[in-house]
């Protein structure tokens, strides 16, 4: 059978829309009606007339899109796919801490839980999180969850005060710092570009930081340039599309197994098959207790309004 042609059929027959995160693997990219980073593929969720969803991410990213559209089926190609950052996150434990600060403004990156929607003022990505957090008075205190990397260099750029929750991105702490600069005595002229989930040391070598998109923007605008590229590896396929003459070498990870960089996991679960098996059968689809997603909705509508 083949995939792509039955995947594209089904996509009209039953008006489905594929949105899907730079972190898939090439295939999936070519595929999706839409590429792009966290925001980008939530701004596109909330305005889609497709009666059906097929998130081609992980799955806050897709429970995002279903917070969004209660009435449209949303689907993830393989439910398992997670992320170690919203489980470092377990409602009980951050709604004990958020009560223990009731004078704090509570800030969740995207990539948490639903519950943990439901119990923040406001949500962010990391395209627009410094606006987020400058958007709250100067003088009132921020929890920031669950990222401390981000969160740490939400810090270093806006000198706010900030109580970090502890959590993290394994990708991108997969990063070894010794091979990075190693690798850039390899390529001295490549600028090294990173993720604000990666750990400061990584941070404080590169020339620019931000989000996915971010990223690709930043290699378009620099034609001249090579870069070293320090977050999923993923995001290479889209970036050299876009860029087919410049160098890109992916930044390395602390141990290799398949690769020399750091692959996702969670990410790497959807495959075409899955894509294909969750549009045609419907399922697994994403479903969010009515009671959580209404209180979810608020923070996310008020992020959206915020980056507009
Ligand atoms: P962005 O694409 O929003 O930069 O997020 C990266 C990420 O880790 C998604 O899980
Ligand atoms: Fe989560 Fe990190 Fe994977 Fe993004 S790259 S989905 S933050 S584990």
């Amino acid at each position: 059978m083949d995939l792509v042609k039955e995947i594209k059929r089904l996509k009209e027959e039953k008006n489905a829309v594929i949105l899907a995160h730079y972190y898939q693997v090439p295939e999936i990219q070519d595929i999706a009606d839409y590429v792009g980073d966290s925001l980008q593929l939530s701004q596109k969720a909330a305005e889609t007339d497709a009666d059906i969803i097929v998130f081609a991410g992980v799955h806050f990213m897709a429970e995002t899109a279903k917070i969004l559209n209660p009435t449209k089926t949303v689907v993830l190609p393989d439910l398992k796919a997670g992320c170690s950052l919203a489980d470092s996150c377990p409602p009980e434990a951050f709604e004990k801490f958020t009560k223990a600060h009731p004078d704090h403004v509570v800030i969740t990156y995207v990539n948490c839980s639903a519950e943990i929607k439901a119990l923040s003022d406001i949500v962010c990505t990391s395209s627009n999180a410094l606006k987020i957090v400058n958007s709250v008075p100067k003088d009132t205190p921020i929890i920031f969850a669950p990222d401390k990397n981000l969160g740490k260099y939400i810090i270093s750029q806006t000198g706010r005060d900030m109580l970090l929750w502890d959590g993290s991105c394994i990708v991108h702490e997969a990063f070894s710092i010794d091979k990075l600069i190693a690798l850039h005595k390899k390529y001295p002229d490549h600028k090294i570009i990173a993720h604000p989930e990666s750990e400061t040391h990584i941070l404080d070598t590169a020339a620019y930081i931000g989000s996915t998109s971010g990223m690709i923007n930043f290699v378009k605008e620099h034609p001249q340039e090579k870069f070293i590229v320090a977050t999923e590896a993923g995001i290479l396929h889209k970036m050299q599309q876009e860029m087919p003459n410049t160098e890109l070498v992916p930044a390395p990870a602390k141990e290799d197994n398949t690769c020399a960089c750091s692959e996702c996991h969670f990410m790497k679960m959807n495959t075409l098959q899955k894509l294909y098996d969750c549009l045609l059968n419907e399922s697994p689809q994403i479903e969010v207790p009515e009671h959580i997603r209404k209180r979810a909705l608020l923070p996310i509508e008020r992020m959206l309004e915020l980056s507009k």
